[in-house]
């Protein structure tokens, strides 16, 4: 179920698109449901939602498990349920599993004990998860009667008395039930409740009236629905620590506070620092370490490579050994190979680094392949851009860039060749070859103190 408008959120995207650990929040109980077993998995959705949800879990999901289906107008979860029951109608499925597009922290370990209990009482119509909130508010309370067997499920706002507000066993949103007792149940329901919806709820009602409802309880932190921002940020530092957690325990080590998206790679004896951001498709390499505040998005960092602190590493490839920063800028297709050294205030952008190569200080290099060995002066500029069109850089092996150098791209540098200082290079330079372009120094002797003098006579004369 994904087609709720999400009115809490105060926005304009459908809420199961909020992003947690990198994925959107409905990818985790598809994913859950899928990996219990799940043949097949319909995605309720809005109708501005559905191309969305299909395009964001797209990515993740394999395209031959999901679909989505079209609720318009929502009308409640027990709709939403019909909605996918009628597109699913030729299907000759047993066991249906529903699931709450908005409860992130699920997992197929929550799931799998549902699974089981149901199995293990055959006349049971239903079996739902349930847990203790610490908070009961907003949530379905379960009822029980007498013998201590669940009745029903009755939504926060539509609760009777204060011994059932007092309830904290509350509803999950996550149910199996038998297939063909659902498309019964499912025609009874009527929108007659505070909100006038159809609730999907009501069927705990009938199920326990004909053979029973089993609640299975599960930890509160697994099961939280994220129905506001606050919700979402709290459940996110959650996921956040579990996933760090799990890297801890393949043999990384993370210190602090850290947030690694949902599929991040990171191989044994890796050290993360506070602060680290490693966004979508992320791989570490074995030994390699990232230090404090770095953040690095849908890239490669190779074994043994060094990122030190405040580094951003945008869709890039960085190889092994390599020493990153700090305060250095990787911007989209930047391929580092092994060896080479990205020092502080460099940006690089479109731009090979061959083995070995070095930028140490303060350069831009855009468009520009760096061959093997070679170095990079402090503050050298490629001009790659010249309003209209970019042009590439090619720099040989072995060849070294003198500070404060600009290349007029597009231009070549041979392998071995030298440029001096402060040379503008318009030109090809052919290897081995020396490049100079700059104005002759002219010294004055005496110059210095008579302008001093001079100035400083006509600062006191102002006074
Ligand atoms: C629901 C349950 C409540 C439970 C809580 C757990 C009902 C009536 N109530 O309440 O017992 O404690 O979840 O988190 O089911 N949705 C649709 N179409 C709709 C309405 C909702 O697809 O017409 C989807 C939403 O996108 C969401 C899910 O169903 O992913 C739950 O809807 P929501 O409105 O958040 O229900 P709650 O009020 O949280
Ligand atoms: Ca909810």
């Amino acid at each position: 179920m994904a087609a709720g408008l999400g009115t809490r959120m105060k926005s304009k995207r459908p809420k199961v698109l909020f992003a947690i650990a990198g994925r959107p929040l409905v990818y985790y109980p598809v994913q859950a449901a899928l990996a219990a077993g799940a043949e097949f998995t319909l995605l309720v959705t809005s109708p501005s939602g559905q191309k969305q949800v299909a395009e964001a879990l797209g990515g993740h999901v394999d395209a031959e498990r999901f679909s989505c289906v079209v609720q318009d107008p929502p009308r409640g979860t027990g709709d939403a349920v019909m909605v996918a029951m009628r597109a699913a109608a030729a299907a000759a499925c047993q066991r249906v599993l529903i699931v709450s597009g908005d409860t992130p922290l699920i997992s197929v370990d929550d799931l799998r004990p549902m699974f089981d209990a149901f199995t293990a009482t055959p006349s049971a119509k239903l079996a739902l998860l349930t847990f203790v909130a610490a908070d009961a508010t907003g949530y379905g309370r379960v009822l029980r009667d007498a013998q201590g067997q669940v009745s029903e499920i009755r939504e926060h706002r539509d609760l009777k008395s204060d011994a059932e507000r007092q309830v904290r066993e509350v509803n999950a949103g996550f149910y199996l039930v038998d297939a063909a007792f659902l498309r019964e149940a499912l025609q009874s329901l009527k929108p007659e409740n505070s909100q006038g919806e159809y609730y999907l709820t009501d069927i705990v009602r009938l199920a326990a009236q004909s053979g029973g409802a089993i609640a299975v309880s599960r930890p509160e932190q697994n099961l939280m629905g994220i129905n506001d921002r606050v919700q979402l940020a709290d459940a996110e530092r959650l996921l956040f620590r579990r996933i760090a957690d799990r890297h801890r325990r393949a043999g990384v080590s993370i210190t602090g506070e850290v947030c690694i998206d949902e599929g991040v790679l990171i191989e044994p004896d890796a050290s993360i620092a506070a602060g680290v951001s490693l966004r979508g498709a992320v791989r570490i390499g074995e030994g390699a370490s990232i230090d404090v505040g770095s953040v690095i998005e849908n890239s490669s960092i190779g074994a043994d490579s060094k990122v030190l602190p405040y580094c951003v590493i945008t869709s890039s490839s960085v190889g092994q050994k390599t020493q990153i920063g700090p305060f250095a800028h990787l911007r989209p297709d930047s391929v580092i190979e092994d060896e080479a050294k990205i020092g502080n205030f460099v940006e690089t952008k479109k731009t090979r680094m061959g083995r070995g190569a070095k930028a140490n200080h303060l350069t831009y290099l855009g468009d520009a392949d760096v061959g093997e060995g070679s170095n990079i002066g402090a503050g050298t500029i490629c001009c790659n851009y010249d309003g209209f069109n970019k042009s590439k850089t090619t720099i040989g092996k072995n060849v070294f860039i003198g500070s404060d150098s600009q290349l007029v791209a597009p231009v070549t540098v041979g392998d071995g060749a030298y440029v001096a200082t402060a040379t503008t290079v318009t030109e090809d330079v052919p290897s081995d070859a020396l490049a100079i372009g700059r104005t002759r120094q002219a010294n004055k002797p005496g110059y210095a103190k008579l302008l001093r003098e001079k100035l400083g006579a006509r600062k006191k004369g102002a006074h």
